[in-house]
């Protein structure tokens, strides 16, 4: 495995396998890898001859009073576990390597964005879709990997490649959980022993709701009786817990192929999300 920090290296590998005719598998991530990201990882590696996978902690989407600067980094361990799975290609950027410049040109996410993690992270998923953008014309990639458990995210990014053409395939990869149901995350690191015991509500709350929801029919019923699970079984503060029709992120209508239950939960500082699409 190579690891790259410049857009000058990369762009040189990149140019060599593209003449070699080489597929590109491309994995975004933020780093602090775990069975998540290896998940994405396994797949590109199975599906392309070639696994790009990047780490970089994007400050665009952080909000002046979000994590970026507590953001777990540890480059040495994810450099070993991307080894392991069969990254050719780990690229590493400074800040300054991505965003050299500013000429104020911005990519505005849709009305998909202004709803769940879009309602209190405003800006968020313009400065996803900016760096998927980038990432996406530096590495080319034949296919690119994204996680279910970000499923706005992921909805998001696949309107981008269609509504802009981009000319690759999005994958989208199952949620990798822990014994107990809890999605991993980086960001369980930050959770204190309780919290961590007290989180798997949140999956359990999903399931709840799905199963009222398909012996009821009633949406608002089955959300409610979900949040009241969290309330009574934890301290979470509850963000949203919203059914929606997916991947439009509208509302649950009888015409609704695919259902989305997602929520976001924060167990002290740390806000965690989860969802079930069925
Ligand atoms: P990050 O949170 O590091 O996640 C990178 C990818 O791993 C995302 O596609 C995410 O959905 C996926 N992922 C995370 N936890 C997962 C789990 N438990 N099961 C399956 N997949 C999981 O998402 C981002 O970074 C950033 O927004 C990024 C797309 C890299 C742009 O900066």
């Amino acid at each position: 495995m190579k690891i790259v920090s410049t857009i000058k290296e990369l762009t040189a590998h990149i140019t060599t396998v593209k003449k070699a005719d080489k597929t590109i598998g491309l994995v975004p991530t933020m780093g602090y890898l775990h069975e998540g990201h290896m998940a994405l990882a396994k797949a590109a590696r199975k599906e392309n001859e070639i696994v790009v996978m990047s780490l970089f902690v994007n400050p665009a989407q952080f909000g002046p009073n979000e994590d970026y600067e507590s953001y777990p980094r540890d480059l040495i361990r994810d450099s070993r576990i991307a080894e392991k799975v069969g990254v050719d290609f780990l690229f590493t950027p400074s800040v300054s390597e991505m965003y050299p410049s500013n000429g104020g040109i911005q990519i505005l996410a849709g009305p998909q964005s202004n709803i769940l993690c879009g309602a209190t992270r405003p800006g968020h998923f313009d400065g996803v879709l900016k760096i998927v953008t980038k990432l996406f014309h530096l590495t080319q990639p034949t296919k690119a990997y994204f996680g279910q458990k970000d499923a706005q995210q992921l909805a998001l990014i696949e309107t981008l490649v269609r509504d802009y053409n981009f000319p690759l395939e999005i994958r989208s990869v199952p949620i990798v959980r822990e014994e107990d149901g809890l999605a991993k995350s980086s960001r369980n690191v930050f959770l204190t022993e309780q919290q961590r015991k007290e989180a798997v509500v949140i999956h359990q709350a999903l399931i709840l709701a799905k199963n009222h929801y398909l012996e009821s029919d009633n949406n608002i019923e089955a959300t409610k009786f979900a949040k009241e699970h969290i309330k009574a079984n934890s301290n979470g503060e509850i963000d949203y817990l919203q059914m929606l029709s997916y991947p439009d992120l509208t509302e649950v209508a009888e015409q609704t192929e695919k259902v989305l239950i997602a929520a976001a939960v924060y167990f002290g500082k740390t806000r965690l999300i989860d969802n079930i699409i069925f």
